[in-house]
């Protein structure tokens, strides 16, 4: 399965929110690919803690390698070449995790016919060797969406299961921005329709992922009975407004709270963060683990 995270804003939580799904999918057993194509500013490396990648590789990184650069770009296993050690420790039954990271600096480039080519095939090899690809796309309309939908409209590429997940703040101009994103003009599913892809498929294959949630047990603390009932009523309003811009509760894969530990360092939560050393949120695991079984139990990604 082929899983495309994106976001209609910059600092949504995609990055973070993306690899942590990718730690949860590979501890149900699933292998996992990560490949990091913000061809921007590459944050995956970091969030994996693998300090040779943390700002991106310096060389044959997923960019270099869609440029024509080499072979084959660089794998990094991410149980092996984490700092972090909880990271490494790989309970029995856990696939394996990679990361392919992106490369060191930004540099935006065009998509010629050679590009897509090396992109369709790096997708039907990370397919071929592992059971879930999560891509990461950047923020907004960037060169990373356009090429992966020309890639998805090719032939080679039908029979491949293809999800698509928008990752937006609880905030006014996050869910706008998401909105827009998707359905506004020259959006996700305008722009699949003039690569000839079919928008409504690609709508079906589309969840939105509320990210940084201020939820009561963040917010609440605050204890004043006036705080409470204006949370509230703003909450009330943005759900409204989701529903308005076609990001209502049908349409939403799952809700990621705000963790302070997030808040501080992007970094893979993990049961040693929120068991041994009580840092994080047992609500924030629960909320990864939940994405990762939405994405890959088929009943429980048509019935939402
Ligand atoms: N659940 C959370 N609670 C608190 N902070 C969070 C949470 N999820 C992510 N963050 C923080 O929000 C910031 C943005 O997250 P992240 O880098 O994942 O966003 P992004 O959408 O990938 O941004 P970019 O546009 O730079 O690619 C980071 O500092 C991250 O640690
Ligand atoms: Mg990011």
């Amino acid at each position: 399965m082929l899983v495309f995270t994106a976001a209609g804003k910059g600092g949504a939580g995609q990055t973070v929110t993306g690899c942590n799904m990718a730690y949860q999918l590979a501890l149900k057993g699933e292998d996992v690919a990560y490949l990091d194509f913000d061809f921007g500013r590459p944050s995956a490396g970091a969030t994996f803690d693998i300090d040779a990648a943390a700002r991106g590789v310096t060389r044959d990184g997923v960019r270099s390698f869609l440029l024509g650069g080499g072979p084959r770009p660089v794998v990094l296993d991410v149980a092996t070449r984490t700092a972090g050690a909880a990271l490494r420790n790989r309970p029995p039954g856990a696939g394996r995790l990679v990361l392919l990271p992106g490369d060191r600096g930004a540099r935006w480039f065009g998509r010629t016919a050679e590009i897509v080519q090396r992109c369709s095939e790096l997708f039907l090899r990370t397919e071929s060797e592992y059971s879930v690809t999560v891509v990461d796309l950047g923020s907004g309309r960037t060169v990373a969406v356009d090429l992966v939908l020309e890639v998805m409209a090719r032939p080679e590429m039908r029979n491949i299961v293809a999800r698509w997940l928008v990752v937006h703040q609880w905030t006014r101009l996050h869910v706008d921005a998401a909105g827009d994103f998707v359905h506004g003009p020259s959006g996700l599913l305008d722009t699949a329709r003039h690569t000839g892809l079919d928008p409504a498929a690609v709508e079906r294959a589309l969840r939105f992922v509320r990210c940084i949630v201020a939820d009561k047990a963040s917010l609440g603390r605050f204890g004043q009975v006036a705080q409470q009932a204006w949370q509230a009523e703003m909450d009330a309003e943005l759900r409204n407004f989701a529903a308005e811009q076609q990001l209502g509760i049908g349409a939403v894969l799952g809700t990621v709270p705000f963790d302070p530990v997030l808040k501080l360092r992007e970094q893979i939560i993990t049961g040693f963060d929120v068991a041994s050393v009580q840092i994080a949120r047992q609500d924030t695991v629960e909320a990864y683990a939940s994405l990762a079984r939405r994405l890959s139990d088929h009943q429980a990604w048509e019935t939402l």
